[in-house]
């Protein structure tokens, strides 16, 4: 029997089986509910029902509460009044899982009186990631199933688990065999229907918790907690119930949640989601349009960057062809491979038969020519014009019809490479991040000539590979380092005038980034591409790598590092950068945390907005996007475009307008960002 559009009612004897059918996932959205409160007062109402039976058609059980929903006002059935019809049920209700459930979907299964899943299913909490917390009823039922520690790191980590697991700590009652879910789960109803037990509430168990546990859980996980304010939330709605009643409990859970969801780091990391989603659009590209096949890909040079673009394709069992001008440097790409791949082994990520699989679809060659079969090539060689050209026209003449040539710059014209060969059409940029086989983001250049099938191919692959792909226009640095350039230039400007370098890094990691512009920079080596720097004239940067001082490979850059990388201010940088100032005439002046904020981000953010106008990025969230997942902008702030729109963009045009006034050119602020003031409207509308 159809219930609505998402729901059907059917028997199996006197097992009624409801089946919500609402792709993508299956979100509980109005509907949803809705359909799911009308077949349950059916079958309650149906004499001849024993038993329910919940399950989902499509790709997975409920993936929790439809997110699109989240801050508008409730529609009812709210889903804490749809879990209360399913909770007190009057006959047995069995949630029966596949595919992924999630939030507010394991909410709901955890309300029903018996839990069966087939061996594939995976559940979990991950509010935490959208900085929510569970608000159905997950703080206070999952610690009485599973513990409240086990239950504190689900649900601050947001982790799935496996159906195996869960079953081993009594989240799920029984496992169903694959494929076939709702035999068994009918199988089961029967069964729980026979035995005739009074129905097994989990709100009617003990929450307990062992003394100290919550101090000793914020302790252990400070690092990383750390600038974040749901995982706090999660572990107070645990601790306070515990004198509570399940129903006090369950009143302050909401009172957290709402308090999370009203906030702007869940509003940060909800644009997030959306924004990461959306970037795999390109409004460009006709409707529908056909990808190019890919089963054979080609790497030129088996450095860092090289092996670890080679991984991503041997990851996914695509066969690669490497190729490298000498032997030993073959040797060598090939050797770090294997050994990345024997790490992940050590730590239990990949079996040793993964390993050999991996290193099989990996065939290294010193002759380009090998490359004639490759469906697309990427090249990863030394970042200078002259020897990329040179490279494309000998590709040019090598590489089959139709394949697909893309190079792995991360500053250069890409109009420029793809005009030496006979095929523009065929070129683009695919500009990975280091380390290349870990890094989400992938920029996807699309240079003036790109035909649309090939941006198309290249979007695909990175969703095939794992990677959040952007597609990017062409020019200096694209989004994400032209943007990085803006920031650098500020960094060092406010060091110069009167900031240590350490004084930007606090400022840099306080605002949420994992490290500080300098300290960054220590990392990767102050020498690695400071020629194409954006910043004009010498800098403290110069002077440093003048002195051998590299960065933490060499012991010392703006910081001093011991055997264990430790960094510790360095006196020796100090004095360049005193000496530096004296020698450009400038008198050293206080500089304020706030201007040193300001400074940086909002030369991003100035940045950003004429990336937007000029329309080398389709949208402002495809900055976000680029900024969280290939530069470490704190996700619970949005990415930058997104921060600017929470400041306010009245307020970023005010202080950009003073920063022009009093620093220069860089601040005048882009005319889009006058237009949307002018307008009311903030990047999100742009
Ligand atoms: N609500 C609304 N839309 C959702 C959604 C949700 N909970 N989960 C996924 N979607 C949408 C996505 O936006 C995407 O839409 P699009 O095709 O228009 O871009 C589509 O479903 C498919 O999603 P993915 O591309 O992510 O598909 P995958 O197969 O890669 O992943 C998934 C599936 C693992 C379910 C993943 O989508 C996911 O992690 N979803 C979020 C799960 C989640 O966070 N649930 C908790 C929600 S908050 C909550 O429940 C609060 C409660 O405690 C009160």
């Amino acid at each position: 029997m159809q219930i609505n559009d998402v729901t059907t009612l059917d028997r199996d004897g006197a097992i009624a089986i409801v089946t919500i059918d609402s792709p993508p996932v299956n979100a509980l959205s109005a509907t949803v509910r809705t359909g799911v409160a009308e077949a349950m007062a059916k079958a309650y109402a149906d004499d001849t029902v024993a038993a329910i039976v919940l399950m989902c058609a499509g790709r997975t059980f409920f993936a929790g509460a439809d997110i699109t929903e989240l801050g508008k006002p409730p529609i009812q059935p709210d889903l804490r009044a749809l879990q209360r019809i399913v909770e007190d049920a009057p006959k047995p209700v069995i949630a029966a899982m596949h595919g992924t459930a999630l939030g507010g979907g394991l909410e709901l299964a955890l309300v029903a009186h018996r839990r069966i899943a087939v061996p594939s299913a995976k559940c979990g909490l991950p509010e935490v990631k959208l900085g929510l917390m569970p608000g159905a009823g997950g703080t206070q039922r999952l610690p009485r199933v599973v513990g409240a520690e086990r239950a504190l790191e689900m649900m601050t980590s947001g982790e799935p688990i496996g159906a195996d697991e869960a079953e081993r700590i009594g989240l799920f009652d029984r496992l169903a065999a694959e494929g076939a879910l709702r035999e068994d789960a009918v199988a089961f109803a029967r069964a729980v229907a026979a035995a005739g037990e009074p129905l097994e509430k989990v709100r009617d168990r003990p929450l307990t918790a062992e003394p100290g546990l919550f101090d000793a859980f914020r302790a252990t996980h400070a690092r990383r907690f750390r600038g974040l304010t749901a995982p706090e939330n999660i572990i107070r709605s645990v601790e306070q119930a515990i004198p509570l009643s399940f129903e006090e409990g369950l009143t302050n859970e909401r009172d957290l949640f709402r308090e999370l969801l009203d906030g702007p780091q869940s509003a940060a990391l909800r644009h997030v989601f959306f924004a990461e989603r959306q970037a795999a659009r390109v409004d460009a590209l006709p409707k529908g349009i056909a990808t190019l096949p890919v089963n054979r890909v080609g790497v030129i040079g088996a450095g860092t960057m090289g092996g670890g673009i080679a991984m991503n394709f041997a990851n996914v069992g695509l066969p690669v062809t490497i190729v490298e001008t000498r032997q030993e440097a073959l040797d060598r790409g090939l050797g770090i491979i294997r050994r990345n791949y024997e790490n992940s082994a050590k730590k239990g990520k990949l079996t040793a038969d993964q390993v050999e699989q991996r290193m099989a679809c990996l065939t290294g060659s010193l002759a380009l020519d090998d490359l004639d079969d490759c469906d697309l090539v990427i090249e990863a060689v030394f970042e200078q014009m002259d020897v990329k050209q040179d490279l494309f026209r000998r590709l040019d003449a090598v590489a089959k019809p139709g394949a697909i040539l893309a190079t792995n710059t991360s500053y250069l014209d890409v109009d420029a490479i793809a005009a030496v060969t006979g095929r523009p059409e065929s070129v683009l940029g695919l500009h990975f991040f280091s380390p290349a086989n870990v890094m989400r983001l992938l920029e996807i250049v699309n240079a003036d000539k790109t035909d649309p099938a090939v941006l198309a191919t290249a979007v695909a692959l990175a969703r095939t590979i794992g990677k959040v792909g952007v597609v990017v226009g062409n020019c200096f640095g694209f989004v994400g380092n032209r943007m990085l350039a803006a920031r650098h230039a500020q960094a060092e400007a406010v060091v110069n005038e009167g900031a240590m370098p350490w004084d930007v890094d606090r400022v840099i990691a306080g605002f949420g980034f994992a490290m500080g512009p300098f300290a960054m920079r220590d990392l990767v080596g102050l020498d690695v591409g400071w020629k194409r720097e954006a910043s004009t004239g010498a800098t403290v940067r110069e002077v440093l790598n003048e002195m051998g001082r590299h960065g933490q490979k060499t012991g010392g850059g703006y910081y001093d590092y011991d055997e264990k990388r430790t960094a510790t201010p360095s006196p020796v940088a100090e004095r360049a950068v005193f000496d530096f100032s004296a020698e450009q005439g400038i008198e050293r002046r206080a500089v304020s945390d706030d201007e040193i904020r300001d400074r940086c981000l909002l030369a991003m953010v100035n940045e950003g907005a004429k990336i937007l106008d000029e329309g080398i990025a389709q949208r402002a969230s495809d900055i976000d996007t680029v900024w969280i997942n290939g530069y470490g902008w704190p996700p619970y702030r949005g990415g930058p475009m997104f921060w600017a729109d929470q400041v306010g963009l009245p307020v970023v045009l005010e202080k950009l307008n003073a920063l022009a006034a009093a620093h220069g050119d860089v601040f005048v602020p882009s005319p889009l960002i006058e237009r949307l003031v002018g307008s009311g409207k903030g990047f999100a509308d742009a």
